[in-house]
């Protein structure tokens, strides 16, 4: 296959639930325990081949913290893609998840290709939202889901590539 897609890509969700980590496992394979708070924005891109299409990602990775939430429309305006991550170990970022969610049905492209992360499920221990919760909110409101840890690198790969595929269906 030789379809070459550009695709913008979003991530939201609140302060501290690993959306730069996720990012930075994807893109360079790293992980940083003390991960500094995203200020503003940042911007990482990255290149996936499947054999129908490359798919060139440019991601923009928001800020969760509160203040910055009216520059979110900002980043995914024009989005093909929107990753909502929340931490499962607090139920308070699953609220603020679905916030986002129901922003970006409102406010989003309407073919955009939306998954829910459930992240840091490395910390079984201090689970609070349990998996089927985030399953059927997702299920619900057909949106992708899955569970991931930029830690272990669990799914996070696969997360990325999934959307791919959908791109390069679309
Ligand atoms: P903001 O920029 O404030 O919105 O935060 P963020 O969502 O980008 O979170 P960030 O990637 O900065 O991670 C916050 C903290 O959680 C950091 O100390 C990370 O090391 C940690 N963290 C991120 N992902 C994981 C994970 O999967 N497992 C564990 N155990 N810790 C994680």
């Amino acid at each position: 296959g030789n379809k070459n897609i550009q695709a913008k890509l979003v991530l939201l969700g609140d302060m501290g639930t690993g959306k730069t980590s996720l990012v930075l496992r994807f893109v360079k394979g790293q992980f940083y325990e003390y991960q500094e708070s995203t200020i503003g924005a940042a911007f990482f891109t990255q290149v996936l081949s499947l054999n129908e299409a490359t798919i060139k990602f440019d991601i923009w990775d928001t800020a969760g913290q509160e203040r910055y939430h009216s520059l979110a429309p900002m980043y995914y305006r024009g989005a093909a893609a929107a990753v909502v991550v929340y931490d499962i170990t607090s139920m308070d970022s699953f609220e603020r998840a679905k916030k986002w969610v129901r922003e970006l049905q409102r406010q989003g492209n309407p073919n955009l290709v939306t998954v829910l992360v459930a992240n840091k499920a490395d910390l079984e221990s201090k689970r609070e939202v349990q998996n089927e919760i985030g399953e059927q909110y997702a299920k619900d409101n057909r949106l992708l889901f899955f569970e991931t840890s930029a830690k272990s690198a669990q799914n996070v790969n696969e997360l990325f590539y999934e959307i791919a595929k959908r791109l390069a269906k679309a």
